[in-house]
């Protein structure tokens, strides 16, 4: 009677040219190879987890906005409705106040590291002012985001923030109207803030990740050494 083959004996099955579904090396053609060099050390994890925070954000605020309402009559009530009567709300409202200031800090220390390295320099310039926009951006999201509950503390910090740039000589004033929509803060403020935080600013930021992406992915990551 004829021996059983081992499993020694059988041959690897070779793999396919393209991939398992012949989709997984549809891209790589058009993409250099994705090197990561060892050099690049536990901090190099930053600038992935803020955008990590980033898609967070994105999906709980969504969530929060089913019950949102932005009206200076209704703003408080629609929050604290979300945090005591929404099953799970008060996590998902949470998670939201939480990782905003999460992502900051993971975007300034993700900043610090590329600048510790000093990668401002070229070739890496534009990948530098593409992350100012979007730091400058990520601050925007939270102040405008920071109003949206009314409360007494949103609404004097606001008012006291859209001061700052107020107090810039000439222009100062007409900036700091047109960010109030008038000359106090108002629940046209309250409007102005929310279509700025949950549409214009979450847009402009999805193309800067974009570029930055695109930036970070033709160089490579930096070798450090
Ligand atoms: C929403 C904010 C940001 C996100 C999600 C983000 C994400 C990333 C990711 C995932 C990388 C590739 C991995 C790495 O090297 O860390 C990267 C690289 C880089 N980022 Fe950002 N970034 C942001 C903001 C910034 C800021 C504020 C700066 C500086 C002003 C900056 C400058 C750079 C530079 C210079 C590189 C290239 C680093 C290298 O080649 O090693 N980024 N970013």
């Amino acid at each position: 009677m004829a021996e059983q083959p081992t499993k020694q004996d059988t041959p690897a099955e070779p793999p396919h040219p393209r991939g398992r579904y012949g989709t997984a090396r549809l891209l790589e053609p058009h993409l250099p190879p994705p090197l990561v060099p060892r050099s690049i050390g536990w901090a190099g994890c930053f600038g992935g987890l803020a955008f990590l925070l980033f898609m967070i954000q994105a999906y709980t605020g969504v969530l929060l906005l089913v019950y949102y309402k932005p009206d200076p009559a209704r703003a408080w009530d629609s929050v604290t409705f979300i945090k005591s009567n929404v099953q799970m709300g008060w996590l998902i409202q949470r998670i939201h106040t939480v990782g905003a200031d999460m992502m900051i800090a993971l975007v300034l220390m993700h900043m610090a590291r590329v600048t510790y390295y000093r990668l401002y320099h070229p070739p890496r310039e534009y990948h530098w002012l593409s992350g100012i926009a979007l730091l400058c951006l990520t601050l925007a999201m939270e102040f405008t985001g920071y109003l949206l509950p009314w409360t007494n503390l949103s609404y004097w910090a606001v008012s006291v923030g859209v001061e700052i740039p107020g107090s810039v000589p000439i222009v100062g004033e007409p900036i700091a109207d047109w960010l109030r929509r008038g000359p106090i803060v108002s629940g046209e403020t309250l409007g102005f803030f929310y279509a700025m935080h949950v549409s214009v600013l979450p847009a402009i930021i999805v193309i800067g990740l974009i570029a930055h992406y695109i930036m970070v992915r033709r160089m490579g990551v930096s070798k450090l050494l």
